[in-house]
């Protein structure tokens, strides 16, 4: 094996993959992108945290890769909302970056918790460490212990969000109807599995104060 060859072969592949990952991450830019927000402000406040309806999500401080990538979805119905229809229409995927690039840099807006001492400590201990015994995951281990998510990996944050929006997407993630790429979507398809409308309703009471 000619050992100069492997390593010229490494580093080829190395530069492919650099390239691929600095063309993956087109960089947003915010004050592009808050030039087209005033339209999405209509539902999902000025400050992409005061919704117009408790169904629909907070965007303000959630992370660059999880809006882009719902962001394609949405616009190309993967994830279809009917609601957005015509929102995203003819946006390029830089339109689509700086949106999310607006919205990351926006300020999170934390709620409170409605349930009782003996609610949030149930919706604590399945956030913490899962329910082992019918296999439900951890959330803190993908969504961090504050809820924050992951921005690197794309993990959403999920702190915050209104309880109605919750119960929807665990629910929709539940029945197989809330569509994502197969890795991701797969992830929280398999956790919802696991929980009953309680335990998501707890769950949801929870995060929306959880900071
Ligand atoms: C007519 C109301 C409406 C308008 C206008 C609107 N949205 Fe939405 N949006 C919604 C609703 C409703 C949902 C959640 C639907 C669901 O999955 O239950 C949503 C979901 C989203 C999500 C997914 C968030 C998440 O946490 O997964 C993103 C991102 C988003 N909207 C961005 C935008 C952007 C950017 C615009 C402006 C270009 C916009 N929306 C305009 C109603 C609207
Ligand atoms: C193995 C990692 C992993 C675990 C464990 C996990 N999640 Fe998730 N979660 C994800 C990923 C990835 C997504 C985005 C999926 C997509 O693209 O649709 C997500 C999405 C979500 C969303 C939708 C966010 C939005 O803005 O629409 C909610 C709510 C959520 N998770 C709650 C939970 C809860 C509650 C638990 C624990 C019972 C949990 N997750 C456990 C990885 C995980």
């Amino acid at each position: 094996m000619n050992l100069g060859k492997r390593i010229t072969t490494l580093s080829m592949v190395f530069t492919v993959a650099l390239g691929w990952a600095m063309v993956v991450q087109a960089a947003g830019n915010p004050e592009a992108g808050e030039a087209q927000a005033a339209a999405c402000g209509a539902c999902h406040g000025q400050d992409g945290a005061s919704p117009i309806d408790p169904t629909y999500p907070h965007l303000a401080g959630q992370n660059e890769k999880y809006l882009l990538n719902q962001l394609k979805m949405i616009q190309d119905d993967t994830r279809y909302i009917p609601l957005m229809a015509g929102q995203l229409l003819g946006k390029s995927e830089q339109d689509l970056a700086d949106l999310a690039a607006y919205y990351a840099n926006m300020p999170v807006k934390i709620s409170q918790a409605t349930g009782d001492d003996e609610a949030i400590a149930r919706a604590e201990s399945i956030y913490r460490a899962g329910i082992a015994r019918k296999g439900v995951a951890a959330c803190a281990a993908c969504h961090s212990p504050a809820g924050k998510g992951n921005a690197q990996a794309g993990f959403p944050n999920i702190a915050g969000q209104p309880a109605a929006y919750t119960i929807a997407q665990l629910t929709a993630y539940r029945e197989r109807t809330r569509q994502s790429d197969e890795a991701y979507g797969g992830m929280m398809r398999g956790v919802a599995e696991g929980l009953t409308d309680t335990e998501i309703a707890l769950l949801a009471d929870y995060l929306q104060g959880l900071n």
